[in-house]
């Protein structure tokens, strides 16, 4: 067994529910705090003497089974955060898209004349294998950086079998390379491809037949999305795609509600994990959305990359919704890749509470990703945690990612 501490506070989130509104008198705040470990879970969080007494045994020295990990000097512990929208396997970069939105060309005219999401396929086809890897390495590293330890993260930028398998596969390689937990979702529906000969119904048939049940062979991925737009996919063919989908075993996340209504209702209806983006979701469909039990995530980064509204996420927890904040980190919508600052941003623009913030993007986004193991600081979940070095957690927020973590643990260990 192992005791970190002490910290000058420890914000468990144990007490708090998986849906719904949150303040911050629910928060649980351990003074003085250790972090007792064993075999990468923990074992108890409480106050530090109080765990060194019954760690050290009425006086016995520290030894191979118990040992202590001292933190001299103030710092706070807080679940490490998980990211549960990500597009990090892409080569290329999409600058240029940016300075022709900022000026004044529209997400649709760019893609038209060579932009947007078949400009980030063709470079992500190109790439070598070795590239894709080392380029994204380097994004899950940065995320480690901010505490962020269970990262998911999308193909869709490969569009055909070998390309497709090619993102999966890089995402497998990476996963025997990095301690964070990848978790891999197929969005090979990301848009029809432009040299896909066929309709899109027969592109969503060629993913079902062609694609899937090698993701399936390989154990690539257990989660499949789709991108729902006028510009992507129709509504009935999507509906009818993730129904198939569902019955071949895979679990469901869909973009929704991008920039056109609707699609957030296909989401609930076919059962799906998650609806990701919902900026323009109308009140009716948020009140839908908030009594499922499909959870509602906010991509604050792609309305700072794209300059549109924020998910209404006051009102999907008002409402009683499971509301996940993650990146969307991409190099067309959102080339950001800071999860605080955008989550901390969010919160100023939709008044979020820390409390909701902290829920957002620890154990409620593991949720959508169906890991249930993490997120809270307490007996059983896995020890991974992150320390700041700052006496009041209510700084995380407060200096909007530039105060950054201290250090990361991941099942107990410091990595
Ligand atoms: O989540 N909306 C669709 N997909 C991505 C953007 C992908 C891209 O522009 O490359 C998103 O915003
Ligand atoms: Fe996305």
């Amino acid at each position: 067994m192992k005791l970190t501490g002490p910290f000058a506070q420890i914000v468990t989130l144990a007490q708090l529910p998986l849906r719904g509104k949150l303040t911050d008198d629910q928060l649980e705040i351990i003074k003085n705090g250790g972090i007792l470990t064993e075999d990468g879970k923990i074992v108890e969080v409480g106050n530090y003497e109080e765990l060194k007494t019954k760690l050290l045994e009425n006086g016995n020295a520290p030894n191979e089974e118990s040992r202590l990990e001292f933190i001299s000097d103030t710092q706070i512990a807080v679940p490490a955060f998980t990211d549960s929208h990500t597009h990090i396997v892409f080569g290329g970069n999409r600058a240029n898209d940016f300075a022709m939105r900022n000026s004044g060309k529209t997400y649709l005219e760019i893609a038209e004349s060579g932009g947007g999401i078949w400009s980030s396929v063709q470079h992500t086809r190109n790439a070598s294998v070795e590239e894709l890897l080392k380029t994204t390495l380097e994004r899950i590293n940065f995320l480690l950086s901010q505490g962020i330890t269970t990262i998911e993260i999308k193909s869709g930028y490969g569009l055909d079998l070998e390309n497709e398998l090619k993102m999966l596969r890089t995402i497998q390689k990476a996963q025997s390379l990095t301690k964070a937990t990848l978790v891999a979702t197929c969005l090979s529906a990301h848009l029809k491809p432009r040299d896909f000969e066929g309709t899109s119904k027969e592109y969503l048939d060629y993913i079902l037949t062609e694609i899937l049940p090698k993701v399936k062979e390989e154990n690539l991925a257990k989660r499949v999305d789709i991108f729902i737009e006028k510009s992507a996919f129709q509504p009935e063919e999507s509906k009818a795609f993730l129904f198939k989908a569902r019955n071949l075993g895979f679990e469901i996340t869909v973009h929704a509600d991008q920039f056109t209504p609707g699609s957030s209702r296909i989401a609930v209806e076919v059962g799906a994990k998650s609806a990701d983006h919902l900026e323009a979701t109308i009140d009716e469909d948020i009140e839908y959305l908030a009594k499922s039990e499909t959870v509602a995530t906010a991509l604050p980064g792609a309305s700072l990359g794209l300059g549109e509204k924020f998910t209404p996420a006051r009102k999907i927890l008002d409402k009683g919704g499971i509301l996940a904040i993650a990146s969307d980190w991409n190099p067309g919508s959102a080339p950001m890749g800071n999860l605080i600052t955008q989550a901390s941003i969010l919160a100023t623009f939709e008044k979020l509470s820390t409390a909701e913030v902290l829920a957002g993007i620890t154990f409620r986004s593991a949720f959508a990703l169906n890991l249930e193991d993490r997120g809270k600081l307490e007996k059983g979940k896995r020890a991974d945690f992150v320390t700041f070095k700052t006496d009041n957690f209510q700084n995380i927020l407060y200096q909007q990612g530039s105060l950054k973590a201290e250090s990361v643990y991941i099942e107990g260990e410091k990595i």
